[in-house]
């Protein structure tokens, strides 16, 4: 046979041919933007390792938040950066802190308009950088870790979130907020648990933005190991019996097969977030002119869609949604 039979090339032909079989969709509603707050500057701040991004004052948030859901972008997820932190990471549970205060700001900023999430840790806020408590062997003490978990939910909810975003790793956290929310008559708030979030290089720029690299050690004793993909299915099944609403995967590109594979086992909403690394090294190759910036965004973004992720935290959701 000197010709063959299947000609996929006729549906390539024109644009519109091509996007009448398009199989995925990438549009901002499947965006969420990641912004970071700090307390106590009279401007905004850049973040070296991340441009375009800020460490943004109280106003500056308001109106990048304003800007970014102008462009039809529906979630936000806030990360605070204290002035003050200490071993507890205390900041993270007052009422008057810069997260609480930041998170105020979006909802009255935004209104029941778009969703409002706070990403609850307390590695931003203690002073050794570690995600919970110590104990005295120096690790983390995960149940004591729990209960200020708890007192976290607890203030980010009074503050008016949609959902809370727990990133810590520790075992039982989603189970031990919601309890905490629960008994407080918190029934409507929400969890987007951190499910299967991976010990990744890739989260280097993020610990410069939110000011918050292990002082010491690092997270692999409650982060998981990149090896792993049955263990990232029992962390996901775990937190949805423990009451998770959506579940995420963490970092997205080294992990488009876990992603895959939580989609197809579980059918449970999915989040995948596009972490801080794997932003940069669009950028910097970007910059310099080794890769199209857009072109690029664009293709890895369908490509997480396409490995089955429903949303995509990401520090391109302005531009991205510019772009679609
Ligand atoms: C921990 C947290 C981290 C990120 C989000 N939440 C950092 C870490 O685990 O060290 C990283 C996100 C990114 O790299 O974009 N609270």
């Amino acid at each position: 046979m000197p010709f063959p039979q299947e000609r996929p090339r006729r549906m390539r032909r024109t644009l519109a041919l091509r996007l009448l079989i398009r199989e995925t969709d990438l549009s901002s509603r499947h965006l969420i933007a990641p912004l970071f707050v700090k307390e106590g500057v009279a401007d905004p701040i850049p973040i070296p390792s991340m441009p375009g991004h800020l460490q943004h004052t109280l106003e500056s948030l308001r109106k990048e938040a304003r800007e970014i859901a102008e462009k039809g972008v529906n979630a936000f997820v806030l990360f605070g950066v204290p002035e003050r932190k200490d071993p507890e990471g205390s900041e993270a549970w007052n009422p008057e802190g810069i997260g609480q205060r930041g998170l105020k700001a979006l909802r009255e900023e935004l209104g029941d308009d778009h969703v409002v999430i706070a990403d609850l840790c307390l590695d931003e806020y203690t002073d050794h950088g570690h995600c919970g408590v110590l104990a005295e062997d120096g690790s983390v003490d995960n149940d004591r870790t729990l209960e200020l978990y708890q007192r976290i939910a607890l203030a980010q909810a009074h503050a008016g979130v949609d959902l809370v975003a727990p990133s810590g790793m520790m075992d039982g956290q989603v189970a031990a907020i919601r309890r905490a929310l629960d008994d407080e008559g918190f029934t409507s708030t929400g969890i987007l648990a951190y499910a299967a979030k991976f010990a990744s290089s890739f989260y280097g720029p993020f610990r410069d933005a939110a000011e918050c690299a292990p002082q010491f050690g690092d997270r692999t004793g409650y982060q998981m190991d990149p090896a792993n993909s049955d263990e990232a299915l029992r962390e996901v099944r775990t937190d949805i019996e423990e009451g998770a609403d959506l579940v995420m995967v963490k970092p997205a590109l080294p992990y488009l097969d876990v992603i895959r594979r939580v989609k197809q086992e579980t059918g449970f909403p999915l989040a995948a977030y596009n972490v801080s690394g794997e932003y940069a090294m669009v950028k910097a190759a970007a910059m310099n002119g080794w890769i199209d910036g857009r072109r690029a965004t664009l293709e890895i973004l369908a490509g997480i869609r396409r490995a089955g992720a429903d949303l995509i935290l990401t520090y391109h959701a302005k531009e991205a949604a510019d772009w679609l």
